[in-house]
């Protein structure tokens, strides 16, 4: 399937991708996980690239989850150490591409020198005006409400808001994603079935697309087969099918 097979005119706004399956694949080729890693970190820069290219608005990637803290030391390293470094191969990309690099979860928990290059690039592409690239990084759907319930509380306790005024609005507006539009399409390689605390709020109505590949076999062709598939899809949001067709 190619791109031509793609209705420039019905992208899906808003893209978010949980990039699974890395340890597998190195597994299977009796390799260390880190090199099922650094293969992915191959993927991201096509899938970025491909996105661009269509004129993707929003690509969301679930880079490192709160629960991965609890790998091996060592893994989480050299995971560190692999964003540091793509960070730093990818900004001249970033820039050459017009895409805006984002962070969402709890990064100030990243090590320092993840934070300083994260800032870094974020800083470098503020002004880019194409596909906003957002990192999901100690990211985690459970504490990303929570933080939204605890400011919002302390906002109605000092009186800044009403209890009568706490709408999806204000709701969404004190989550990390506050300036992106809800995910139209979600996407999980690996075969596993699951959100794994992945932006439990913003996937309310995305389309959900599974597949068998592993990450680090994900390209090009693998996105454009997700978006044809995502665009036979009859999106009703609680209206009958008649309704759509009207
Ligand atoms: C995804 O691949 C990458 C991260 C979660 C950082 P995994 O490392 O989870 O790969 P599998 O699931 O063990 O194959
Ligand atoms: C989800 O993958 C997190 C990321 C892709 C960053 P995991 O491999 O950590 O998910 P589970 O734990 O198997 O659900
Ligand atoms: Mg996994």
């Amino acid at each position: 399937m190619t791109a031509i097979d793609i209705d420039i005119k019905r992208l899906p706004k808003h893209i978010a991708i949980i990039m699974d399956g890395n340890g597998r694949w190195a597994k299977l080729r009796k390799q260390p996980r880190i090199f099922g890693h650094r293969e992915g970190a191959k993927s991201v820069r096509k899938v970025v690239e491909a996105s661009a290219r269509l004129g993707i608005n929003n690509l969301t990637l679930y880079a490192f989850s709160t629960e991965n803290w609890n790998r091996p030391k060592h893994e989480v390293k050299t995971l560190m150490k692999l964003l540091v470094s793509a960070l730093k191969r990818e900004l001249p990309l970033m820039k050459k591409n017009n895409i805006r690099l984002n962070a969402i979860g709890h990064t100030d928990m990243m090590p320092e020198n993840v934070q300083h290059e994260l800032q870094e690039v974020l800083d470098e592409t503020k002004t880019n005006t194409g596909l906003i690239l957002t990192l999901a990084l100690s990211y985690g759907a459970r504490q990303e409400i929570q933080r939204a319930i605890q400011e919002i509380s302390y906002k109605v306790k000092n009186n800044i808001i009403s209890v009568e005024n706490v709408d999806e609005d204000i709701i969404n507006k004190h989550l990390y994603t506050q300036n992106l539009p809800d995910v139209d399409l979600l996407i999980r390689t690996s075969g596993e079935v699951r959100i794994s605390n992945f932006l439990l709020w913003q996937i309310a109505y995305a389309e959900l697309y599974f597949t068998k590949e592993l990450w680090p076999d994900f390209d090009e062709i693998s996105l454009h087969n997700a978006i044809t598939d995502y665009q036979l899809r009859e999106r009703r949001f609680g209206k009958t099918s008649e309704q759509i067709a009207e």
